[in-house]
């Protein structure tokens, strides 16, 4: 088995009475064994979806797709024995203890007593909750909740773990402690997939990412990759009043300036001199009575990649959970 996951022209449609959403439009992509490898993209994207076809939980409308050598219809069952999936609302049990949550899937993946006590002892100090075994899974915290149910999602040792928003809900400090948990996961040996709508955990986390808009995917690449896409600096300015988007239009096309995308609330522009023009912007706005309500100078993220590629903010499609 050379890659843990290959996707060939994968298509997946729900069908209700009276329409038809295409959530997946075609897409193929790869993933290497032993890499934490990421779908970025806005709320509807088809994330979810993706995951759900790759780990046996929805048919196929076209394509083809294997995990970890199997093809993931005909082969349901070995994919299954060789994959950990942790889905978007989490799992476990509040009124159980963490120790009885991880028994329970223990004996769901049908594993000896002997096997789940000692994977529970090593699961919970790698993913550090072994003080919490014996608490109630509804008194521990958003991030000790999700380490606990990721340990349930690899407890039968899985060559690939799918992750579904692993870090939505959580404040910086415990998203951050999270990215270090996954990172330990990949370090020993495990391929790991996971979605997300945060351009920074995309960003830190992902040896490589696709970014996927309306079912298709709009790029792929390292996250270094991608941000070399986008040439120079980029400079965002917010207008007070958006009567004023036509004279800054004017004066980016003085300056020869084509590397512009016009958002709902101002531009950003991408340039080699930033300093220089962010002097300029100042200097024109001030003589002509232009009140700008933000100007920043940066450079590329991956929310320019993804501006620069469908011409929107990731963020104007994402959740309004950031913390
Ligand atoms: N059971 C369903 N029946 C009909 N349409 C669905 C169903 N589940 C998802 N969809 C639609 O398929 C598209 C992709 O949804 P999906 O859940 O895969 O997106 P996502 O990228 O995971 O989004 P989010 O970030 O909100 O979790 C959306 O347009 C969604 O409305
Ligand atoms: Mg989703």
């Amino acid at each position: 088995m050379d890659k843990a996951i290959s996707v060939e022209n994968l298509s997946m449609a729900y069908r209700n009475k009276k329409e038809e959403i295409i959530a997946v439009d075609n897409i193929s992509f790869t993933v290497n064994q032993g890499e934490v490898f990421s779908f970025l993209g806005p709320s509807g994207a088809g994330k979810t979806t993706t995951q759900r076809i790759l780990t046996t939980l929805l048919p196929i409308t076209d394509g083809m797709a294997h995990v970890a050598g199997y093809n993931v219809i005909t082969d349901a069952k070995k994919v299954r024995k060789n994959i950990g999936y942790v889905g978007q609302l989490g799992g476990a049990d509040p009124n159980a203890t963490v120790r009885e949550s991880l028994e329970l899937s223990g004996k769901l993946y049908r594993q000896s007593k002997d096997v789940t006590a000692q994977r529970i002892d090593k699961l919970s100090k790698l993913l550090d909750f072994h003080e919490l075994l014996s608490r109630f899974v509804r008194t521990l915290s958003g991030g000790q909740k999700r380490r606990v149910e990721i340990a349930q999602g690899i407890l039968h040792e899985p060559k690939v773990l799918f992750l579904d928003e692993p870090t939505t809900g959580l404040d910086p400090q415990n998203r951050a402690n999270l990215w270090k948990h996954i990172k330990t996961l990949r370090d020993n040996g495990m391929t790991i997939f996971l979605t997300t709508h945060y351009l920074e955990e995309a960003d830190a986390l992902s040896d490589r990412l696709i970014i996927l808009d309306h079912g298709k995917i709009v790029a792929e690449g390292t996250p270094t990759e991608l941000k070399k896409r986008v040439s120079g600096e980029a400079i965002s300015i917010e207008l007070k009043n958006s009567q004023d988007a036509d004279k800054m239009k004017q004066f980016f096309h003085q300056l020869a300036i084509d590397n512009m995308i016009e958002t709902d609330i101002g531009f950003t522009v991408y340039t080699p001199k930033g300093e220089e023009l962010v002097a300029d912007i100042f200097k024109y706005t001030k003589n002509n009575h232009i009140e700008l309500v933000k100007l920043s100078l940066s450079i590329p993220s991956l929310n320019d990649v993804f501006l620069a590629l469908t011409g929107k903010e990731l963020r104007d499609g994402g959740k309004e959970d950031e913390q």
